[in-house]
């Protein structure tokens, strides 16, 4: 049986009170449009239809890698017109096709599959995903016959006080037969609560034209839909803690689940250790038996087995394997750091690369620069790398020991085995196996303090 998709994500999200467009809002650093499209290709449904409106150009820039095709709702008059406004895509089209929202993450690839099969093998017409809650407010409500048959969805505005009581709700997901779904768009009308033409509307239509209904009762979680920033954040606890969950299966430990933030991309080799506070973001790799004591921000860069981190901000970088970083480190984008490194205290390193067994312990600014093995920087060395009109590069061979204090000034070179005297302002390129000295000569003016008559 064919199936294809259709994700309504046009409406204006009102209530987010946003510039952004209610489906790019993410949840665990990704946009809840582009969960709900990597879980329907996951349930191995590839023709996706994105209904566009809102915000057109940004949630269109957002989608772009993912290979889908797009129907644009000029007006948003309704989850119906909607679809109405998709129905190029499903003209000539025969089998089923499934309806989400870009506005529900929370949905899982195997409940789609469930609710295909549920359709495809049922002979249903239509099939809703559903759900019991104890405070059904806002929601559509499922209402059935005596015999438990579905007759209809009756929106919260819409709804008597009876129907109020019903605490089954629409999850606005579903599975159609294409022709039956076509065929009864075109008896939609807006004559309700919100002057909109609702997609609900049609469950009542196919059912008085005779056709079968189903309703396939799914967990809360999966079906909680995002209004509000509150519901937001409820929407971002729930995945957190099955992107958790998920990590504490393939043997990661996790001190404290609840106060540790990764986002679904994220990978972590088993035995690595995660202490509280850490939020951990974008396309991050962390290897295996790492310690990430608490306190640090990781985005979007590799960090091989066996590296300790504590409170650090470490940004579209790499580092290398049984390194340690901070506490209080700051590694800026393109930052390439190698292995058994130590990157301590208030040291900044940008776009530059470390190689392996270098120290830099405290107090230091690595930018631009190019630094060899086996190095030792003192504490307060600075590279000074930026002229006022351009950044400049700075190199350092490999065994070099930087003294204390010392300035590099850019574009400037130090060879391999080499030594720099603490206080030294470098401008001059250190030739290999030599010690290089910059600084003014001490002067002792004896008894100056007497002649001064400054003595206390
Ligand atoms: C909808 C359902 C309701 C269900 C609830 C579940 C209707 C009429 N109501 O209500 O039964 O319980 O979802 O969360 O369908 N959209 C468009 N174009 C529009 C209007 C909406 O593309 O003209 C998109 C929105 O971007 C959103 C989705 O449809 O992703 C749902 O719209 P929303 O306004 O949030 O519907 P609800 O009031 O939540
Ligand atoms: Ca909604």
């Amino acid at each position: 049986m064919y199936n294809c998709a259709i994700i309504l994500a046009a409406g204006e999200g009102k209530r987010m009170k946003s510039a952004t467009p209610k489906v790019l809002h993410k949840v665990c650093g990704k946009e809840m449009v582009n969960i709900v499209i990597d879980v329907v290709k996951k349930a191995q449904i590839d023709d996706i239809n994105l209904v566009v409106g809102t915000g057109l150009e940004k949630v269109k820039k957002a989608t772009e890698l993912q290979n889908i095709q797009y129907s644009i709702q000029e007006k948003q008059l309704g989850t119906g017109h909607a679809v109405i406004c998709a129905k190029n895509f499903l003209k000539g089209k025969k089998g089923t096709v499934a309806i989400f929202t870009g506005d529900a993450p929370l949905i899982k690839d195997d409940t789609i599959k469930k609710l295909i099969n549920f359709h495809n093998e049922g002979g249903y017409s239509a099939v809703i995903l559903t759900s019991l809650v104890d405070n059904p407010y806002g929601y559509g409500r499922i209402i059935r016959e005596e015999n438990g048959n579905v007759s209809k969805i009756v929106e919260h505005k819409d709804c008597t006080e009876e129907e109020l009581k019903v605490n089954e709700i629409n999850s606005s997901m579903y599975c159609f037969d294409i022709e039956s779904l076509v065929d009864s768009l075109d008896k939609i009308h807006n004559n309700n609560a919100q002057g909109e033409y609702y997609l609900t509307d049609v469950i009542e239509i196919l059912k008085k034209s005779g056709k079968k209904i189903g309703a396939l009762p799914i967990p809360f979680e999966e079906t909680l839909g995002v209004n509000s920033r509150e519901q937001l954040a409820e929407a971002a606890r729930i995945m957190r803690k099955r992107v958790n969950k998920n990590h504490m299966e393939n043997g990661v430990t996790l001190i404290d689940p609840c106060t540790t933030y990764i986002d679904l991309n994220v990978k972590i080799g088993n035995d690595t250790i995660i202490y509280p506070q850490n939020v951990i973001q974008g396309s991050t790799e962390i290897g295996k038996n790492c310690i990430l004591y608490p306190g640090s921000r990781i985005e979007d860069s590799i960090i091989k087995e066996g590296t300790i981190v504590q409170s650090s901000v470490i940004l579209e970088s790499k580092i290398g394997e049984n390194t340690t970083v901070g506490p209080f480190a700051y590694i800026r984008p393109e930052s390439v750091i190698g292995n058994s490194v130590r990157i301590g205290d208030f040291v900044e390193v940008k776009k530059s690369t470390i190689a392996d067994k270098t120290k830099v312990s405290h107090l230091t600014y690595i930018g631009d620069a190019e630094v060899g093995s086996g190095c030792n920087f003192g504490c307060g060395t600075v590279v000074v790398n930026y002229d006022g009109k351009k950044k400049n590069k700075t190199i350092i061979g490999d065994n070099s020991f930087i003294g204390c204090n010392t300035n590099l000034v850019s574009p400037v070179k130090v060879n391999d085995n080499t030594y720099i005297a603490a206080g030294s302002t470098i401008t001059d390129e250190v030739p290999e196996g030599s010690l290089a000295i910059a600084r003014a000569r001490q002067v002792n003016k004896e008894g100056w303090i007497y002649k001064k008559g400054l003595n206390k």
